[in-house]
């Protein structure tokens, strides 16, 4: 991980400590499901950062909803479906100079800014559908659902693996990218980050 990065994990840490926590594990999910995908390295690197830093924007959305021990209300939702284009404005303010550093980082910002477009079209901020949704969105989308739902929350229990799986099942093709929620259900099987018991791992 970069300093840049390492700066950034920080921020998020200091503002809320579930969020950092979620990035670490969307990152290891991340990874895994590239490294099934057979990406090359350097783009494992660049999607494993991408997935570490995704809800970045999260620091900007006031306490009161980001901190709510509660569902939220659709006017809350509309503020916090802000954080993506957000996180993608912090991260786009760290951009390097150098071509290859920048091609890789303006990677990294778009996987930001689409990580909560819908394979159908019906995600956020854009709408964006299939391929058009960038490829390390659509897999930070994927480790991004499987954390929250198996992960506890104040208001719900975690759901466990084979409850979480039925779920994302069921929005396969919808939320998901059909094809590669088919390569994370057999990957997640041997995966150190399944989740055993009622807690998640890590
Ligand atoms: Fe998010």
């Amino acid at each position: 991980m970069s300093q840049v990065d390492r700066a950034i994990h920080a921020a998020v840490e200091a503002r809320d400590e579930h969020t950092a926590l979620h990035g670490l594990q969307v990152a290891r999910l991340s990874e895994e499901l590239g490294r099934a995908l057979a990406l090359d390295a350097d783009d494992i690197d660049a999607l494993r950062e991408a997935a570490h830093i995704h809800d970045v924007g999260k620091i900007g959305i006031p306490d009161q909803v980001l901190l709510k021990p509660a569902p939220l209300t659709l006017r809350e939702w509309e503020i916090m479906k802000n954080h993506s284009a957000l996180g993608a404005r912090i991260v786009a303010a760290q951009s390097s100079p150098h071509w290859e550093a920048m091609h890789a980082s303006s990677k990294i910002v778009n996987a930001v800014l689409h990580h909560h477009e819908h394979f159908a079209g019906t995600g956020y901020p854009d709408g964006l559908a299939g391929d058009a949704i960038p490829l390390w969105s659509r897999i930070i989308l994927i480790a991004d659902c499987y954390d929250a739902l198996t992960e506890t929350r104040a208001y719900r229990a975690s759901l466990t693996h084979e409850d979480a799986l039925e779920v994302m099942s069921g929005e396969r093709g919808r939320v998901s990218d059909p094809e590669l929620f088919d390569v994370f259900v057999r990957s997640i099987e041997c995966s150190r980050w399944k989740v055993t018991g009622r807690e998640r791992n890590g």
